[in-house]
């Protein structure tokens, strides 16, 4: 989708469509909406009136405009209540707009940006692309039948009446693009089967973007990591034909600015291993890769946006199979930490490969750590797939995730990383065990993973809920969200 922005006013504009906008009655018309009502000698007001178009959150109405504008149509689109209006509500509208004129078979429309309640241009064009760029993704590539009837827009024109206002819509709609973009490979990536999104898939992507953007790669072997003492890594990967890599991409290397690390958890299929899960919807777990994706994807955005801070993405990746080499149940493993692991069960594998991955990033003196783990089942229970699991060692850094979730609108909630329950923990054989107890999951996989960051401000996103859904939300169709992206550049862009 093509996005361009030209100086002009909704009804004088010349279009397949416009989409206008408005809060839900009595609240009277405003800005664009308002304008071209008045040209048309008050047609929207009486559709109105008439009580055939309220207003609320989401409403569509089509309307022909048979020559009283230059637009052929308008798109009416409901904001709902006034007073309740967020950037959440305006995402899901452009959103839903879009969709609207997409399954219509319209190919372009035009939309002009007026400030609209406390809100500016630039903020309202950058939410208004990321809704429309995010609402309108679809997953076709291995869809080879009756390809012609997919549906797509092709172009969006956003209008800015004086200079300023085109200046501001022209900058929010750029990082609106880059943010959005971004997400969506994140999602292809995620919806991306095993068999094709495999570890070395993961790092050529990685190249790639490392080559395009000017980033530092250095991509291991498991035969390296393995000589570097990633015991834990390695044991995961030892079970699969496919092989493993260890995928470290620098962002902004050596200009002395602040450093902070970003762990993905990258298991790009976890059958649990030898403690193999259940068949039934095993076919999900290709979403194991989603922390590696977002950490990915938030180091290309953060690079084309020029976010001023050294970034170390950090991508663990291996398949997690059974097999005559695989690692087993009373294994024990010596990780990178020189900490020794009993495994109880091989399906707790995220936090073993994560456990190398977080003591390889310490070399790196980051002032923060932010690791995002498909992690634990038990948070899909605790918390479902709206929110994310939120733990970590520190309250400002904490506090600074709720802010970016704030205004992302990617949800995420606290639990507790109380020591009492390093006690389910303890190993007769090693330091301690993968696994704890069934209650409390996602606690003491957090636990487990903050062994290995010392007194290094950190923070585990478990995401296990949120990276993939079965029902689709108004700017997230159902599959691979891509979740952590927006929330991650949101954080670096307002790191302080
Ligand atoms: N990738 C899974 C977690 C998961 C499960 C994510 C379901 C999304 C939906 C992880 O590797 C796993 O298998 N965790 C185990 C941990 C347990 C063995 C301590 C789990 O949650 O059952
Ligand atoms: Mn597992
Ligand atoms: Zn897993």
């Amino acid at each position: 989708m093509n996005i361009r922005i030209e100086k002009a006013i909704a009804e004088k504009f010349s279009c397949e469509l416009l989409l206008l906008f408005a809060f839900e009655s009595p609240e009277p018309l405003e800005g664009p909406t308002q304008n071209v009502d008045l040209t048309w000698k008050g047609f929207l007001s009486a559709i109105i009136n008439q009580g055939d178009f309220k207003g609320e959150l989401f409403e569509n109405r089509l309307l022909h405009t048979q020559g009283a504008i230059p637009a052929k149509r308008v798109l009416l689109t409901g904001l709902g209540k006034k007073e309740e209006f967020d950037l959440e509500k305006w995402r899901g509208a452009a959103a839903k707009a879009g969709r609207f004129i997409r399954d219509s078979g319209i190919k372009q429309f035009s939309f002009q940006i007026k400030r609209l309640k406390d809100f500016q241009e630039e903020e309202l064009a950058e939410n208004f692309v990321t809704g429309l760029v995010l609402g309108l993704y679809q997953f076709n590539d291995f869809k080879t039948l009756e390809r012609e009837k997919i549906k797509t827009v092709e172009e969006v024109i956003l209008l800015g009446e004086a200079d300023q206002e085109i200046q501001s819509i022209g900058e929010g709609a750029r990082k609106g693009t880059i943010i959005s973009d971004s997400v969506c490979i994140a999602r292809n990536l995620v919806n991306g089967p095993g068999n094709q999104v495999t570890p070395t898939l993961l790092a050529e992507k990685a190249k790639q973007i490392a080559k395009d953007h000017s980033m530092e790669i250095q991509v291991m072997e498991v035969s390296e990591a393995a000589a570097m003492g990633m015991g834990a890594f390695t044991a995961v990967a030892q079970g699969s034909q496919e092989p493993g890599k260890f995928i470290v991409l620098e962002y902004n290397k050596g200009k002395g600015l602040d450093t902070i690390a970003l762990v993905g958890k990258g298991i790009t299929f976890d059958s649990g291993g030898i403690s193999i899960k259940p068949s039934e919807s095993m076919e999900r777990m290709k979403d194991d890769m989603s922390g590696a994706a977002a950490v990915l994807l938030t180091l290309l955005a953060a690079s084309r946006l020029q976010i001023p801070l050294h970034l170390v993405g950090i991508i663990p990746a291996t398949e997690n199979l059974p097999s005559g080499k695989a690692y087993k149940p009373g294994d024990v493993l010596k990780t990178l930490s020189g900490q020794t692991v009993e495994v109880i069960s091989t399906d707790a594998e995220g936090r073993l490969i994560l456990a190398d991955a977080l003591t390889y990033s310490l070399r790196y003196k980051p002032k923060a750590i932010i690791d995002l783990a498909t992690l634990t089942g038990a948070c899909v229970i605790a918390l479902g797939d709206h929110v994310i699991g939120l733990l970590g060692n520190e309250e400002s850094l904490q506090k600074k995730i709720e802010e970016a979730s704030q205004k992302t609108g990617e949800k995420a909630w606290r639990l507790p990383l109380w020591d009492e329950y390093f006690d389910y923990m303890k190993s007769d054989v090693a330091d301690f065990r993968n696994v704890g107890t069934r209650a409390a999951g996602t606690i003491i996989g957090g636990i487990f993973l903050s062994k290995f960051v010392e007194k290094t401000p950190w923070v585990h996103l478990d995401i296990a809920g949120p990276a993939f859904i079965e029902k689709e939300r108004p700017y997230i169709p159902k599959g691979g969200t891509g979740v952590g992206v927006r929330l991650l550049v949101q954080l670096l862009r307002d790191w302080r």
